[in-house]
């Protein structure tokens, strides 16, 4: 089996896995990182999504492999010192969840997003959005508590 070293919210990790094995899996299976979810497991539901050099990616397509070199940061890796991120407090504090699955990718996406553009327009958060699928109907409430960080800002 093939060994890659990624670096995963600030360590570098080695992981044995196929060449071919998704990003998903090594995260949730081989390092135990469960936050990021597997959804269609086809780029079309968002779950999957890490930050990768700062950029909301999928994960449940592309190998592992891929990685390599580059930074990887899970939903894990945006609490500080148990700490929430400013983006999960949002949430909670909007109430942006009701079976939370996609929630770690929603927070990616508007991490990113915010990190990119700190004072985004509620086009632009709904760009960002794109892509990223609730199946709870919580849409409105993700969108509030990225609205509520912009007030903020
Ligand atoms: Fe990756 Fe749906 S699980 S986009």
């Amino acid at each position: 089996m093939p060994e890659y070293m990624l670096t995963v919210n600030g360590q570098t990790r080695r992981v044995d896995c196929g060449p071919d094995t998704p990003l998903i899996h090594v995260l949730r299976n081989n390092l135990g990182l469960k936050g990021t979810k597997l959804g269609c497991g086809l780029e079309q539901c968002g779950a999957c999504a890490v930050l990768v050099d700062g950029e909301a990616r999928l994960t449940c397509v592309t190998s592992a492999s891929n990685f390599e070199d580059r930074e990887i940061v899970t939903i894990e890796g945006l609490a500080r010192n148990g700490t929430v991120s400013r983006v999960q407090q949002a949430f909670i504090d909007e109430a942006a969840a009701q079976c939370g699955y996609c929630t770690p990718g929603m927070i990616i996406a508007i991490t990113a997003l915010l990190d990119w553009t700190p004072r985004p327009t509620r086009a632009q958060i709904l760009d960002a959005l794109t892509g990223h699928l609730c199946r709870c109907g919580s849409h409105a409430r993700i969108l509030a508590a990225t609205q509520r960080l912009v007030r903020e800002d």
